[in-house]
């Protein structure tokens, strides 16, 4: 398994969990076309793919502590590792619907994607649960359970979740890249302890921090007011930094240095996108304050009175479709018609997304250096047409506070192509009856022990009239990269379980 390939897709931080590496298969990167010119994804054979989620077997598991006081009742399981045999058979009919489906055209495609091998039911459970893991955080207070099932070969979807200074705050964050997988590989990475270092500058712990954050910090102090709480101010500040580190910091000491060696590493990130959603919990608080760039989306579960279930939204996803974004772009662009067929300059879904230099960087900067990115095989350096007044997108977050009630149980995480496929009230409803199945005078009943597996599956058994069948899932897994990216979107998924006696 020693490719360079292979990346760590969940990033934990001092978390109570195991931390499995691995990568999956899939596509045809859509959230970022590539203006007159969409071509199908690399056609790299499925192989090293494959070997990532084997090499996970060694890892794989359900590392489950102890059972957390007041959480609805779960019982603590061990999940058989997904057999070899099952995901060998995986890569081998994956393998050989890549090979019938190359060089067909669309038409004849979306034929023969109807004749392909469906999965077996064993199949699909090693698919889908060959990334899932559950833990607990904050000392039993809450549950983490998370899964991820790919569509683009290599993901681009990351979750990155972990402890945060104050002793009883959690994160969980998803970021979903596009156009590659660069910047959203770099937020897992470093947005944990960013948001840890800005609670600490602004708690006036820790001066010794990064430039660009300390700066962010510096100008929401002087432009918000001291009046503004630390959560949400340390969460804006940490997306700031971050953006203008992999966008702007990068860009000048790719200058500095004038080595062309450095261009991959400095500028990779800055030349792909991502969106990116962090919920953080304080359980102390009692408060879950999410803040959110781009159009993954979190949703409270709320259990009422009368023992129904209602799906309460924590985010707002920008998009086109959302009036607030249109208002702004107008306003911060008079006289040019930003959005064209529902995407920035035709081009970019989101309104607001790290990275994507492309609706940032000065037209000079980027007529300088796309031509040497293109060369080197970043193959989105190019300027969208009618390139006026960048920048055009930010990464700036929209902060929503929550103050925890009665009825709060959990928070659903996810990246869109869960709410591509599922809307919020069946998202809810769900997930609470994953947890009403552990009780056996239920009647009802659930394949998975882990509650992102359960919703994955959920997601992809549904078809298009919200009625759910196995064989729909069996058919949509076994339908290979790049084309699955026409049927599937990556799908991360994190269930936080929240205290019942809050
Ligand atoms: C302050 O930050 C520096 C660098 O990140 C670290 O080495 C040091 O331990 C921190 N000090 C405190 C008091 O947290
Ligand atoms: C339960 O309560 C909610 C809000 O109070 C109400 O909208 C809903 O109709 C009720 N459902 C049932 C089945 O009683």
């Amino acid at each position: 398994m020693a490719s360079e390939t292979l990346r760590q897709r969940h990033r934990e931080f001092n978390s109570t969990a195991v931390a499995p590496e691995s990568q999956k298969p899939a596509g045809d990167g859509e959230k970022e076309t590539e203006l007159g010119n969409k071509t199908p994804g690399s056609k790299r054979s499925l192989t090293i793919a494959i070997a990532g989620v084997l090499a996970l077997l060694g890892v794989t598991g359900y590392s489950f502590m102890r059972q957390p006081s007041g959480v609805p009742a779960v019982a603590v399981t061990t999940v058989a590792a997904p057999t070899e045999t099952a995901l060998q058979s995986v890569a081998t009919k994956r393998g050989n619907a890549q090979k019938r489906l190359e060089g067909m055209t669309k038409v004849e495609r979306r034929k023969e994607v109807n004749r392909l091998p469906i999965f077996t039911d064993d199949e699909v459970d090693a698919v889908l649960r060959a990334n899932e893991k559950s833990w607990q955080a904050i000392n039993g207070a809450l549950r983490i359970d998370t899964d991820q099932v790919s569509s683009n070969e290599p993901i681009e979807d990351y979750l990155a979740t972990g402890d945060i200074h104050g002793g009883s705050r959690y994160m969980v964050g998803v970021f979903d890249g596009h156009a590659g997988f660069m910047c959203a590989e770099q937020l897992a990475a470093r947005m944990q302890p960013m948001i840890d270092a800005a609670l600490q500058e602004i708690e006036g712990i820790n001066k010794t921090i990064s430039a660009p954050l300390s700066d962010a910090v510096v100008r929401l102090q002087r432009d918000v007011g001291r009046g503004w709480d630390t959560v949400p101010m340390a969460l804006t500040a940490a997306f700031m930094a971050m953006d203008n580190e992999l966008v702007h910091a990068s860009l000048a000491e790719y200058q500095r240095l004038a080595d062309p060696s450095q261009m991959s590493r400095l500028l990779g990130p800055a030349v792909s996108g991502s969106c990116g959603l962090v919920a953080l919990v304080d359980t102390d608080a009692n408060e879950v304050v999410v803040a959110n760039t781009g159009d993954s989306r979190a949703l409270l579960g709320v259990r009422l009175a009368n023992g129904t279930w209602k799906a309460v939204r924590l985010s707002q996803d920008h998009t086109a479709e959302n009036q607030n974004e249109l208002s702004r772009l107008a306003r911060e662009h008079p006289g040019e018609t930003v959005i064209r067929s529902g995407r920035i300059l035709g081009g970019l879904m989101p309104t607001r997304a790290f990275g994507d230099s492309r609706y940032k960087w000065p037209i000079g900067v980027q007529r300088a250096l796309f031509p040497q990115l293109l060369a080197n095989g970043h193959k989105y350096a190019t300027s969208p047409p009618d390139l006026l007044s960048p920048p055009y997108v930010t990464a700036h977050p929209v902060i929503v506070r929550h103050k925890l009630g009665k009825g709060d149980r959990f928070i659903v995480v996810a990246s869109d192509g869960l709410y591509d496929q599922m809307a919020d009230a069946d998202v809810v409803q769900v997930v609470a009856q994953w947890y009403e199945a552990r009780d056996p005078a239920s009647g009802l009943v659930t394949k998975d022990k882990n509650a992102a597996t359960h919703l994955i599956r959920a997601a992809l058994s549904t078809d298009g009239n919200g009625n759910r069948r196995d064989e729909i899932i069996r058919y949509m897994l076994a339908i290979p990269p790049p084309v699955s990216r026409r049927y599937r979107d990556d799908i991360s998924v994190a269930v936080i379980t929240l205290n019942e006696a809050n």
